[in-house]
């Protein structure tokens, strides 16, 4: 039995982290996020009720201890925001935030925006939340912390000079810009305020519970194909959401972990832009979309989808050294017959080793499909009895698709979901956390 349990997605994000996240926090005390931002839309339904999060992590609804780390990048609004929410629905709030998380200003939102319509095809079609151009002031080392927010008088220097340079940058863009740097920083000041009794140092906290064996659910945002180093590159996110972040981005030493667990589909999505070989343009995709909901939490844009392609997915098992997967959305399938499951590529009449990476090999690459046949349709109440009775009650067809998934990742499952609700769970090793 691990202490600590991460959950990655495996894909392009949407892969239903924040469901099992809320799952895993039933047994948990606290909950981490350490990448992303705002960017990310997690959704929990539980007891009648559907949360979504940007930022808060899904520890939230059952009022877990809840911990946003220095990997993460902060809309303070947003942030603020959410916890009233919350707190109307009656929820206590037991937050933590880091104070060396950068801080998401106004003229990043303008200049995702920007940006992206300058890089033209080779735009990501981000959620101009203003996630690029926060974590590219981190590097530059000139960005704002969660530090600088909560003590005006630092803060006051800093965006002066960042401010500057920021609108002349966005006035080559757009010469009618103007929005006053009083006016910035008073709005600011004011969410340094609200915020500054929940800041601390979360690195030194977190390896003090890590030290204390608290049981802890590492929730990542994004998934391992939206990467900045290993993931589809340029077409992904800014940040490391696979758990190579997690170190980075917590402060804990990789060895004190613990068990990761990899997230996916039953078939595959994608929001933004970026070659996705296994998409799909017809009425089976419309269905898909329907059935699996797939509409942006943040953006509501609807998403890209089409088959499960497992060649990618290898590559982010082998670089987040996944113990165990979770499959969800397996009901959103439902009523689609054949389906059909990517094993790997081919190129140039070849089949491909290994997941190559650069898109630009990746737009002349074929899928190979294995054909599986598919299964009934039901409603939600006779899903919920399935995976009350568990494993065996699953649709024979079901379980021949989920062992091929298995068979060909070549690793172990921890648990499945066929429905949004946090009791439409089917785990498989009650003994992993
Ligand atoms: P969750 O946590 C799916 C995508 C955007 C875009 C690219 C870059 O809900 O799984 P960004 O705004 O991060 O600069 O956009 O990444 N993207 C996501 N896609 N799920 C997410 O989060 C995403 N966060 C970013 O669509 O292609
Ligand atoms: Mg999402």
């Amino acid at each position: 039995m691990s202490n600590n349990i991460t959950i990655i997605g495996l894909s392009w994000g949407d892969e239903g982290k924040g469901k099992f996240v809320d799952y895993l926090a039933q047994k948990a005390d606290i909950v981490v996020r350490f990448n992303g931002g705002n960017n990310a839309g997690h959704t929990i339904k539980a007891n009648g009720i559907k949360y979504k999060f940007k930022l808060m992590p899904s520890g939230a609804p059952l009022e877990r201890e809840c911990i946003i780390a220095n990997g993460c990048v902060i809309d303070p609004k947003v942030l603020l925001e959410e916890i009233e929410n919350l707190k109307k629905l009656g929820k206590k709030i037991n937050l933590k935030l880091s104070s060396t998380a950068h801080v998401i200003f106004p003229f990043h939102r303008i200049l995702d925006g920007l940006e992206e319509e300058f890089k033209g095809k080779y735009s990501a079609g981000t959620t101009k939340r203003g996630i690029g151009p926060t974590y590219s002031d981190k590097a530059a080392r000139w960005g704002l912390r969660v530090f600088d927010l909560v003590n005006p008088e630092l803060m006051k220097p800093k965006l002066e000079m960042l401010y500057n340079i920021k609108k002349s940058l966005i006035k080559i863009y757009d010469p009618t810009w103007d929005i006053d740097i009083e006016s910035i920083f008073e709005e600011y000041k004011s969410y340094g305020e609200q915020l500054k009794p929940y800041v601390i140092d979360t690195a030194n906290y977190l390896n003090q519970v890590v030290d204390d064996k608290k049981k802890i659910v590492f929730e990542a945002a994004q998934g391992s194909l939206l990467g900045i180093d290993h993931g589809f590159y340029p077409f992904g996110t800014s940040s490391n959401s696979n758990a190579l972040g997690l170190s980075a981005g917590t402060g804990i030493p990789p060895k004190k972990i613990g068990k990761i667990l990899g997230i996916i589909k039953a078939y595959t999505s994608r929001v933004g832009e970026g070659r996705f070989p296994t998409e799909l343009f017809n009425k089976t995709s419309e269905i898909i979309r329907e059935q699996g909901h797939e509409y942006g939490t943040v953006t509501g844009r609807p998403r890209r989808v089409g088959w499960l392609d497992l060649f990618n997915i290898k590559y982010g098992i082998m670089i987040n050294g996944i113990d165990k997967i979770v499959i969800s959305l397996l009901d959103a399938l439902e009523g689609i017959n054949p389906l059909k499951i990517c094993t790997s590529y081919e190129l140039e009449g070849k089949s491909l080793d290994s997941w190559p990476i650069h898109h630009e090999i990746i737009e002349n690459c074929k899928p190979i499909y294995k054909t599986f046949e598919g299964w009934e349709k039901r409603t939600t109440a006779e899903w919920l009895t399935i995976a009350e009775k568990g494993y065996d009650a699953l649709p024979t067809t079901m379980k021949i698709y989920i062992q091929a998934i298995k068979d060909e990742l070549k690793t172990e499952i921890f648990a499945l979901s066929i429905g949004a609700d946090r009791s439409a769970t089917i785990v498989l090793d009650e003994q992993l956390f």
